[in-house]
């Protein structure tokens, strides 16, 4: 792990855990993370070693602070079109077939608050901050935040976060939904690893099945997420996991998933 790089990647234990690496611009997102972060996600894959993703921002600040404003400045349009398509880490991170959890430590704006949402899980720290703070700049939001805040909260709530830019805490983000736990901060990475080692250790069939069809759900009519949700369960019965599963329970012990 090269401390110099703004994507630090480590694996331990099946779980890779992505750090942003900007702590002294809180972790802001410019073209060179979103590249990474991309990168990075192409090739753990199909690293058959990893089973879950951990997301968080270097230092005791910030999780991210949004987009990497500097940038702004000079782009024309279709450059920030191009970025956003190019490092669309947003539908890499929904798209990616393995639990991608969301570790909050610090300030979670903007585009990092977007990022959080495409996780599958998101955990803050009591210290942690999160909004979409885009009117302020005369933008919105654009990593998805006006498509996926009003699906994890009620729309009048998605609303005023957006219209007001306003900043809130972790407790009030439980509340509403937006996050999923709030733990100290002091243990915030144990929490975290707790739960994605408990992840880790089911079947990666089932989790890739699982985050497909909950997934769908977003997008889905019920009729249809109900037959998807049928075919991947059908699909199951050919993994070798599934037998392991089975026979581990009729045998009363534990299973031993190799993820074939
Ligand atoms: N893009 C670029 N740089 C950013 C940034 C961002 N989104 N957020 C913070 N930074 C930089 C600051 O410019 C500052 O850099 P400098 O030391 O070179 O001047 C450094 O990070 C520290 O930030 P600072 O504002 O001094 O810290 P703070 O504790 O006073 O405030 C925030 C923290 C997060 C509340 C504040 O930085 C902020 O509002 N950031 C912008 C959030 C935002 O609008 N995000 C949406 C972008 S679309």
């Amino acid at each position: 792990m090269s401390e110099d790089r703004v994507l630090l990647v480590e694996k331990k234990d099946r779980i890779a855990t992505l750090t942003i690496n900007r702590p002294d611009k809180m972790n802001a997102l410019n073209g060179e993370v979103r590249r990474a972060l991309v990168d990075a996600l192409a090739q753990l894959r199909n690293d058959s070693d990893v089973r879950v993703v951990v997301i968080t921002g270097a230092g005791e600040k910030a999780f991210i602070a949004g987009a990497d404003i500097g940038e702004f400045k000079d782009a024309r349009p279709v450059d920030q079109y191009r970025a956003m398509q190019e490092g669309d880490i947003f539908s890499a991170i929904e798209r990616f077939p393995k639990p991608v959890i969301a570790m909050i430590n610090g300030f979670c704006l903007g585009g990092g608050c977007e990022l959080a949402m495409a996780c599958d899980i998101r955990i803050a720290s009591a210290d942690a901050r999160l909004g979409q703070p885009e009117t302020n700049l005369g933008i919105i939001p654009g990593g998805g935040g006006t498509q996926r805040l009003p699906r994890l909260v009620r729309q009048g709530i998605a609303l005023r976060l957006i219209y007001t830019g306003d900043l809130v805490k972790s407790d009030y983000a439980y509340e509403i939904g937006l996050v999923d736990e709030v733990v100290p901060h002091a243990e915030l990475a144990a929490r975290t690893m707790e739960l994605a080692g408990k992840i880790a250790s089911r079947s990666p069939a089932s989790l890739q099945a699982a985050k497909e069809c909950v997934r769908a759900a977003w997008r889905m009519p019920l009729d249809e997420g109900l037959k998807y949700e049928k075919l991947w369960f059908g699909l199951l019965f050919s993994t070798d996991d599934m037998s392991e599963g089975v026979s581990a329970f009729l045998e009363k012990r534990e299973p031993e998933f190799k993820g074939s």
